[in-house]
């Protein structure tokens, strides 16, 4: 262990980190052993760079932004609609559809303790996220005759508790052996200066990679793999707190098939410019999306000749990949977006600190951005109502109020 601690110091020395080793006497010798551990995997080139990230200002300047073309679903005529509905659903028939969740985020704004998808929505029958998603492929149970293999992605922060939640449920009466857990990757958070800080109990603090991480996670965790031998073709990736995702649609599955696309997207037109949604655009011509914290004022309210939003189809999460673009996009990493946040950590005299104000950076990837890998893409836009309840914030939009009541009109509760 000595020398393992003079390894560390020095390499922390080298990097401008040594306050990682400032309580490093107050813990015990496991935890002494895990933090030095931690250490030596860090990357700290990278961390160097994200930090430097930070400072840049995010500019399109270069870059050739255009409106995307989309399909909007009402305006499909029945044939059309009936055409890729059998499409999709022979694919969903011959078992060559996956579905997978993104619940490895930290759900901050929600504040819920525990993972996002244990959080009772507030309905009678409190049903938490998890079930209420649950439901939906049991429905596709009934309707295809067989259980759609269901992948779900956690963080190393909330895996057990989630795999717990589902135990204690018994897997909300859906087929066990058609669920998968599977773990997204994680990194350091940095204090406004660039130095690494550390958490509660005295190790490094680190947060979930963004569900841009979902790529290389269903590399390195064999999903890819899984999915391949189960003959999966298409597997649709979507966030844990939308109440009214559609998992299994077959129409989104005909378009894309129909169109020769590698992915599909589901929009909703953006309520209004200053919205807090990502909106789908072409950037040099490829499909992708502005985030709303990245998109300029002037872009985000310029209209149509028809007085609709230019950039107005929002980004919700709901999409559609085939193996082969996973496959694909699986082997580099996407670029990491910093977010400045609220965390709490331990200073450097052993005390924990709860930030009232944003304190730190953590990085994230979009799984957005994954987009502009592909040539193209079928944009799908949907009813908000019918498919579109998010729960984001602890009170006002967004929230469990406005998802419930959401929920509940859709479902005529
Ligand atoms: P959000 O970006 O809204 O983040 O995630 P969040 O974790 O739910 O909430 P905040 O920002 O901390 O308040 C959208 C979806 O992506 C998943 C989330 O679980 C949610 O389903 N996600 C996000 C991940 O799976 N991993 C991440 O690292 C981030």
């Amino acid at each position: 262990m000595d020398e393992k601690y003079l390894r560390v110091k020095e390499l922390l020395k080298e990097n401008g980190q040594e306050q990682l080793l400032n309580n490093f006497e107050k813990l015990d010798i496991n935890k002494k052993n895990k933090l030095l551990d931690e250490i030596l995997t860090i990357n700290f080139e990278q961390i160097k760079k994200l930090y430097m990230n930070t400072k840049k200002a995010v500019s399109f300047n270069e870059m050739k932004l255009e409106p995307i073309p989309y399909v909007e679903k009402d305006k499909l005529s029945l044939e059309e609609r009936a055409r890729y509905e059998k499409i999709g659903e022979d694919i969903i028939r011959k078992g060559q559809y996956a579905v997978v969740t993104m619940a490895g985020g930290q759900g901050t704004r929600l504040g819920h303790n525990g993972p996002k998808g244990s959080f009772d929505l507030g309905l009678e029958s409190h049903k938490s996220l998890f079930e209420i998603l649950s439901d939906t492929l049991k429905e596709s149970f009934e309707k295809y005759g067989d259980y759609i293999p269901w992948y779900i992605m956690t963080s190393e922060e909330n895996n057990q508790d989630t795999i717990e939640f589902f135990e204690k449920h018994n897997y909300f009466g859906y087929e066990k052996g058609k669920i998968k857990f599977f773990k997204q990757g994680e990194l350091p958070v940095l204090n406004e200066d660039g130095k690494i800080l550390l958490n509660k109990d005295g190790l490094i603090n680190k947060a979930a990679d963004g569900h841009g991480g979902i790529f290389v996670a269903m590399r390195r965790n064999a999903v890819i793999y899984d999915m391949r031998a189960r003959g999966i073709k298409w597997a649709f990736i979507g966030g844990v707190d939308n109440v009214l995702v559609k998992m299994v649609d077959p129409l989104l599955v005909g378009l894309a098939e129909d169109a020769k696309v590698l992915a599909a997207g589901k929009s909703v037109v953006k309520a209004y410019p200053e919205e807090r949604v990502g909106v789908f655009c072409k950037k040099n011509g490829k499909p992708s999306v502005i985030e709303y914290t990245e998109i300029s004022k002037e872009l985000a309210e310029q209209r149509t000749e028809d007085g609709e939003l230019q950039y107005g189809e929002s980004h919700i999460l709901c999409n559609l990949f085939n193996i082969e673009a996973i496959d694909e996009i699986s082997k580099d990493k996407l670029p990491y977006h910093c977010a400045h946040k609220k965390i709490p950590y331990m200073n450097n005299n052993g005390e924990v600190i709860n930030p009232e104000t944003p304190n730190a950076y953590k990085f994230e990837a979009f799984l957005f951005d994954a987009f502009e890998s592909l040539d193209d893409m079928v944009i799908m836009r949907v009813k908000r109502e019918e498919e579109f309840a998010p729960v984001k914030n602890a009170e006002g939009v967004d929230s469990p109020e406005t998802a419930r009541k959401l929920y509940k009109e859709y479902h005529n509760l």
